[in-house]
């Protein structure tokens, strides 16, 4: 049986494929606070879509809205009938869907893993994982498939060498979230998928808790003895999950819209300095987080002229927020020189993205490296052709054929 995905209720199809939903424009404008219904909620059906930074930005760090799993309603039906929705709470460790103080506990005990410093430290690493990408693709026949080659296999490098996951776990793993991140599975890919990551990552955990549980951070979590068995299954979830599907399609999506604004590309190969806020640009202007974020209000709060009411969700719109003409001149081009900072790529207030740092160094010496070693990378298809994730949690390309020399 085919899985028929009934369409999300926001706009996501794209016509260009660096840009937001064509629609996100006028909402901004005219509509910026606008009502949207949810089939599956566990209280209102009545929703908001909200499409300006400033209104995102106040939401994201106001305490009346809440994240948790058991009040919000779902931006996209689940790949099967569900004739009652009444999710249950988020199971210890599973913090992302957490408010404070509840989240703030488990947070605290990851934050040290990725502050700058840390990052920084553990740089040389990185670019010893991206040097062995490259020596390994420059050993290819061109043409080849930069999704695979290049882009899924620096983030899972650094995962295993951070988190102290195998090789073979973490290809495992990387697959089943592949499918699970997607919203266009059949149920028997769901079942047998979300089956697998999770028996994976049971095993992991037995393992730990049975012997030793390693010097790696899964391993100094264990350690400190504050978490359950339970509690790390959902950590290393996040953790990792957080990680596979989204600087993958940061970098492959980012390559191409590099190969497809040449100019710029030329920019920041003579002036590397620049590749600091290259990427912070291709991070506002890709916005991978497709569906946005979203919340549950908890009490009736005004806002923008509105009144949303507890109990209703609503979904912040992050691809919408960076094109805010109000808080980026000529908001629609890639513009590597211009001040990029304030976008909300990686969310923001209590839940904005942990590995961000991670992530930003991970682009920047990844990209640095790839165009120093192949400066003629370019693509072997038309643009028009290149096969866009617009059914997934984070957008990005399925695949990039390249070639060089
Ligand atoms: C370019 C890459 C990335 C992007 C665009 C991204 C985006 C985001 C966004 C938008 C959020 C906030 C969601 C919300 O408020 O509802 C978030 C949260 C999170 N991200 Fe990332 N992320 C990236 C890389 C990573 C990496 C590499 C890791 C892991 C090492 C990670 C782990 C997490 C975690 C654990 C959270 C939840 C934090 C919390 O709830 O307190 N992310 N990310």
């Amino acid at each position: 049986m085919v899985y028929e995905p009934k369409a999300p209720v926001i706009p996501y199809k794209r016509t260009c494929p660096f840009d937001p939903a064509a629609e996100y424009a006028q909402l901004r404008e005219e509509d910026p606070i606008s009502p949207v219904t949810f089939e599956l909620s566990p209280r209102e059906k009545d929703g908001w879509l909200i499409t300006r930074h400033d209104h995102i930005r106040q939401i994201m760090t106001d305490p009346r809205f809440s994240h948790r799993s058991e009040l919000l309603a779902l931006v996209h039906s689940p790949p099967f009938e569900v004739e009652e929705y009444s999710p249950e709470p988020s199971a210890p460790g599973n913090f992302v869907r957490m408010d404070a103080p509840e989240h703030t506990r488990y947070r605290r005990l990851l934050t040290g893993f990725f502050t700058v410093r840390k990052i920084q430290q553990y740089e040389p690493t990185l670019e010893r994982i991206i040097d062995g990408v490259l020596d390994e693709m420059a050993e290819m026949e061109p043409p080849v498939d930069l999704v695979k080659v290049f882009a899924e296999k620096i983030p899972a490098r650094s995962t295993c060498s951070i988190m102290g996951v195998s090789e073979s776990d973490l290809t495992a793993l990387a697959e089943h979230f592949s499918v699970i991140m997607r919203i266009d599975y059949t149920l028997e890919e769901f079942i047998h998928h979300n089956n697998e990551l999770n028996a994976t990552l049971e095993r992991m955990m037995a393992e730990r808790f049975a012997g030793d549980p390693g010097d790696d951070l899964l391993g100094q979590l264990i350690a400190t003895g504050e978490l359950t068995e339970q509690e790390m299954f959902n950590i290393a979830w996040i953790a990792i999950g957080g990680a596979l599907d989204t600087t993958p399609n940061m970098f492959a999506l980012g390559t191409f819209a590099l190969l497809e604004h040449p100019e710029q590309l030329a920019k920041v190969r003579e002036r590397p300095e620049l590749m600091e806020n290259t990427v912070e640009e291709l991070l506002r202007y890709l916005t991978i987080s497709h569906f946005g974020a979203s919340r549950v209000a908890l009490e009736d709060v005004e806002i923008g002229g509105r009144t949303i009411k507890a109990g209703q969700t609503v979904v912040l719109s992050l691809p919408s927020a960076n094109r805010d003409p109000r808080y980026f001149e000529n908001a629609d081009e890639f513009d590597i020189d211009r001040p990029s900072r304030r976008h909300l790529a990686f969310g923001f207030g209590i839940h904005q993205c942990l590995g961000q740092h991670l992530a930003r160094a991970s682009l920047r010496i990844g990209f640095q490296k790839l165009f120093d070693r192949f400066p003629d990378l370019r693509l072997t298809v038309p643009a028009q052709q290149v096969p866009l994730r617009e059914t997934a949690m984070h957008y990005g390309v399925y695949e990039l054929p390249v070639t060089w020399g």
